[in-house]
């Protein structure tokens, strides 16, 4: 509290303080935690702090990319909803992200987690964020009419109405990954839960390079590049995490990092491989055929889909650049025939038993 002592120079009230004395009060009752106090910046591995400065100079906008041109670029209708309909696949992975990472990012302050560590998942959802923007862009200007949402149209053609059915079970999944997602944070701590992380930016990293040069129109070699950058920082960031939570990680908990990295595989391969319709994913009959066809369609538009025999081999050395890092640790890498990589054989039949892919 000051006192008014008198109006100084150009009429301006000067303060004094000096009848004050400081007061040394008893100490404030302990702050119940986890909580994101008291404040503090723990300092940790100087690669949390060169990740947080590479994320800012990398900086890009969804919204500089020439969708304008894209939109005035003749394509068949079939092309074109093609593109809509696997930008309205993506962002169940990506639309999902900002939450995901939101959700953890409170848990890491809540929990002291090291500065750098706070600092880059902020940054992970930014980019994320940018990402979750240029499926908006793609879908919009894809699907017909521009729909506000990837549901919000009405699907005319058989084609039409296919890519439709196979969005909203597609949306219906989404919903019960995120339910899951959220189940698992009270079970589990973050650092198991993000053992799948790894994984999912690996290869995120390696199909979206590949796409970007595969891509016929600027608008996806450029979108793809820079997603393909995001994601290797973010492999990064969960190789950095990894390092330093699998030395110490129970039997228990090594046996479910197999498990996650499996459930991680089918989870992403919807997107970036092809889809494994059962109990994870929860798929009706011709949802595969229907998506083939429009992948297809997407391929021939420009898009930068990979053949599947591309996609397999991308997939393959990813899986085993991930393995040797897993292995280092005594930890089992799952088996995944499909892209013929022998390993443990494990289940993961659930989104809801806490198998819960983060990438
Ligand atoms: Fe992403
Ligand atoms: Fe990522």
């Amino acid at each position: 509290m000051c006192f008014i002592k008198a109006l100084g120079p150009g009429g301006r009230a000067e303060m004094s303080t000096h009848r004050l004395k400081p007061t040394v009060a008893a100490a404030p009752p302990p702050t119940e935690q986890p909580n994101v106090f008291p404040l503090d910046w723990p300092e940790g591995d100087p690669i949390t702090h060169s990740l947080f400065g590479l994320a800012k100079r990398e900086s890009w906008d969804p919204a500089d990319l020439p969708w304008r041109d894209y939109a005035e670029t003749k394509l068949s209708a079939e092309e074109r909803l093609g593109i809509g309909y696997w930008f309205s696949l993506l962002g169940i992975f990506d639309a999902a992200a900002p939450p995901v990472f939101a959700h953890a990012l409170i848990e890491m302050y809540k929990h002291h987690e090291e500065d750098g560590v706070r600092k880059c998942f902020a940054t992970i959802l930014r980019d994320e964020l940018n990402h979750e923007e240029a499926c908006r862009f793609g879908t919009q200007l894809s699907l017909p009419g521009r729909p506000v949402g990837p549901l919000r149209w009405e699907p005319k053609t058989a084609l039409e109405k296919a890519a439709h059915s196979n969005i909203a079970w597609g949306y219906y999944n989404g919903g019960r990954y995120w339910n899951g997602y959220v189940e698992a944070h009270k079970k589990y701590p973050l650092q198991v839960l993000f053992t799948s992380f790894l994984m999912g930016e690996v290869a995120a990293t390696t199909l979206f390079s590949q796409m970007s040069r595969e891509a016929g129109h600027p608008v996806f070699q450029n979108l793809f590049h820079h997603v393909s950058k995001d994601e290797s920082r973010h492999a990064r960031m969960a190789l950095y995490l990894c390092q330093r939570s699998f030395p110490t990680l129970s039997d228990e908990n090594k046996a479910f990092v197999t498990r996650q990295l499996r459930a991680g595989f089918i989870f992403l391969s919807m997107i970036l491989f092809k889809p494994f319709p059962g109990k994870f994913w929860e798929l009706p009959d011709g949802f595969v055929d229907n998506h083939l066809l429009l992948q297809e369609a997407a391929a021939a538009g420009g898009l930068g889909v990979l053949s599947e025999k591309k996609r397999e081999e991308a997939w393959r050395s990813a899986m085993l650049r991930v393995k040797t890092t897993i292995e280092k640790f005594g930890i089992e890498f799952p088996a995944m025939p499909e892209v013929g990589i022998s390993g443990a054989e494990v289940s993961v039949d659930s989104l809801e038993d806490g198998l819960i892919p983060v990438f």
